[in-house]
C-alpha cells in the first residue's frame, strides 16, 4: 500500500517518537477491553495478560526459526507446547503438530498437505483441485487455495447455520480432494456436523481438515465445564488436520497457531521439517510457510500454557461461560433481539423489528467495533474477562442505541468487516 509517503531522512529523538506513539495508539482505543466490549482480543485474564507479556519479552529478540536447533532450550519449549496441544486434542501418540504463526498459515499448511498427499496418493483425482465446505468456513481458505491454486466450493448452510451435510455431498466432483468444517465457526460460533463431515470424506477417501482457530482452546474446556459440545476433533475417525489458534482462546501472544496431523505420515504431506538444500547456504528448514517468525511467541505460549493447566484454563472458561451467560439474559431482556445460542463464547443478536445496520451504526458512533455477519445479519461481541463494568456499559450503550434506532435518531449505518 502506497501512500506517497517519503521515507524519512533524518532520525529523530525517542521522546519526539514516543510522543507520537502515544497520540497513534490511544488509551481510549476500542480495542483495548478495558474500554470496550468487542470480539476478538481474547485477552484471558489479568494475571494471564501479565504473564504473557513477561514471557514475550524474554525471547523478544529471538527468531523462532530457529528453535528446532535448540533442542534443549526454545526447542523444548516449543516441542512441548506442540506435544500438549496433540494431546488436548485427543490424537494419542501418534499425532504431530507444527507450530504456525496464525490461522492463516495453519489453514495455508493444511491445504498445502492436503493437495501434495492427493498427488501422490489419489492420481486418479485431476486438477484443478477442489475443496468443498460451508458456506461459513472462514475467508483464509479462499485466500490461500488462491495461492495454492485450489478452489473453495462453499456450500450453503442448513437451517441450523451449520454444514449441510447432504448438500456438501452433492458438491464433491472428481476433482475433489478435501472437505472441511469449522469447531467453531467465526461468526456465527456453531460447530459443524464433524463427524458426519468426516465419515463422508472417509467413505469416499478424502482429507478431512477440521478449522479449530477459535475452538482449538476453547471447545476442550468448555466440554470439561459440562457444555454440550459436538464431536470434533481426533476422537473423530476420518480427521486427518485441525488447525488450533493459540493466539485466541489459548491466550497466548500474537502471532501463534498450530496445525496438527492425525499422524507423522500424514505431516510427511506438509513441508513441515522438510530441508531445503538448493542454494548457497545449506540445510535450511522450518516448522510452516513463514521464515523468520517472533521467539517470544514460543514464550508467551507455554508461558500461559504452564501457568494454566488443565485445572486453570477450565476454570477461567467457566468464568467465561457464566459471562457469556448473563450477558445472553441481558441482551435478551431488550426486547428487539434474539441471540443465537452456538458452542462458543461470542453472542450473535440479530433483530427482526429493528434495522440492524443502524444498531451497528450506532455502537460504531459510541466507539465500538462490533463484528458482524451479512447473512443472516447479526453482531456478535465476545465474552471477555474484562471488568464487569466494561460489560454492563455494553448493555447501557445498547439501550441507548436501540432507543435511538426506534426513535429515528440514529441513522447511521454500519457493519465492520475486514476492509
Ligand atoms: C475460524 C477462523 N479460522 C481462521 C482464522 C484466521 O486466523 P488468523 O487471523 O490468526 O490468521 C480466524 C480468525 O479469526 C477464524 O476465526
Amino acid at each position: 500500500m502506497s501512500n506517497g509517503a517519503k521515507f524519512p531522512k533524518t532520525g529523530r529523538s525517542w521522546a519526539d517518537i514516543e510522543g507520537d506513539l502515544d497520540r497513534l495508539v490511544s488509551n481510549e482505543s476500542f480495542w483495548r477491553p478495558e474500554n470496550r466490549l468487542m470480539t476478538g482480543i481474547h485477552k484471558g485474564s489479568p494475571e494471564t495478560f501479565e504473564i504473557i507479556e513477561k514471557a514475550y519479552m524474554k525471547l523478544f529478540h529471538y527468531n523462532g526459526l530457529l528453535a528446532d536447533m535448540e533442542h534443549g532450550g526454545v526447542g523444548r519449549m516449543q516441542d512441548e507446547l506442540l506435544g500438549w496441544t496433540a494431546d488436548l486434542l485427543n490424537g494419542g501418540k501418534d499425532a504431530r503438530a507444527s507450530m504456525m504463526t496464525g490461522g492463516t498459515e495453519a489453514i495455508f499448511c493444511g491445504l498445502h498437505a492436503a493437495r501434495e498427499w492427493a498427488k501422490e496418493t489419489r492420481p486418479d483425482i485431476k486438477g484443478p483441485y477442489q475443496v468443498v465446505a460451508p458456506w461459513s468456513i472462514h475467508a483464509t481458505f479462499s485466500k490461500g487455495a488462491h495461492y495454492l491454486g485450489l478452489e473453495v466450493i462453499r456450500v450453503p448452510l442448513g437451517d441450523d447455520l451449520r454444514g449441510d451435510v447432504a448438500a456438501m455431498e452433492k458438491a464433491i466432483t472428481p476433482n475433489t480432494i478435501m472437505l472441511a468444517g469449522s469447531a467453531p465457526s467465526w461468526g456465527i460460533g456453531r460447530v459443524d456436523p464433524i463427524e458426519q463431515i468426516a465419515k463422508l470424506a472417509k467413505d469416499r477417501g478424502l482429507w478431512m481438515h477440521v478449522d479449530a482457530c477459535v475452538g482449538g482452546f476453547l471447545l476442550p474446556f468448555m466440554e470439561r465445564c459440562g457444555e454440550d459440545i459436538p464431536l470434533w476433533d481426533f476422537r473423530v475417525p476420518g480427521v486427518c488436520t485441525i488447525s488450533a489458534d493459540l493466539h485466541k482462546h489459548g491466550y497466548a501472544a500474537k502471532p501463534a497457531s498450530t496445525l496438527s496431523f492425525r499422524n507423522e505420515e500424514l505431516q510427511n504431506y506438509s513441508f513441515a521439517g522438510a530441508v531445503v538444500s538448493d542454494w548457497q547456504s545449506g540445510a535450511y528448514k522450518s516448522h510452516g510457510f513463514v521464515g523468520s517468525r517472533p521467539g517470544g511467541a514460543i514464550s508467551a505460549a507455554w508461558a500461559v500454557m504452564s501457568y494454566l493447566g488443565e485445572e486453570g484454563y477450565t476454570k477461567l472458561t467457566r468464568k467465561l461461560i457464566d459471562t457469556r451467560n448473563w450477558m445472553i439474559e441481558e441482551i435478551e431482556s431488550i426486547e428487539d433481539y434474539k441471540v443465537l445460542r452456538n458452542h462458543c463464547l461470542m453472542m450473535p443478536f440479530r433483530s427482526e423489528t429493528l434495522d440492524m445496520l443502524r444498531v451497528l451504526g450506532g455502537l460504531v458512533e459510541r466507539g465500538y467495533f462490533p463484528w458482524g455477519t451479512m447473512e443472516p445479519l447479526m453482531v456478535h461481541p465476545s465474552a471477555e474477562l474484562v471488568d464487569e463494568s466494561v460489560n454492563r456499559k455494553f448493555i447501557a450503550d445498547l439501550k441507548e442505541v436501540t432507543s435511538g434506532v426506534k426513535s429515528g435518531e440514529i441513522t447511521a449505518e454500519a457493519l465492520a468487516t475486514y476492509i
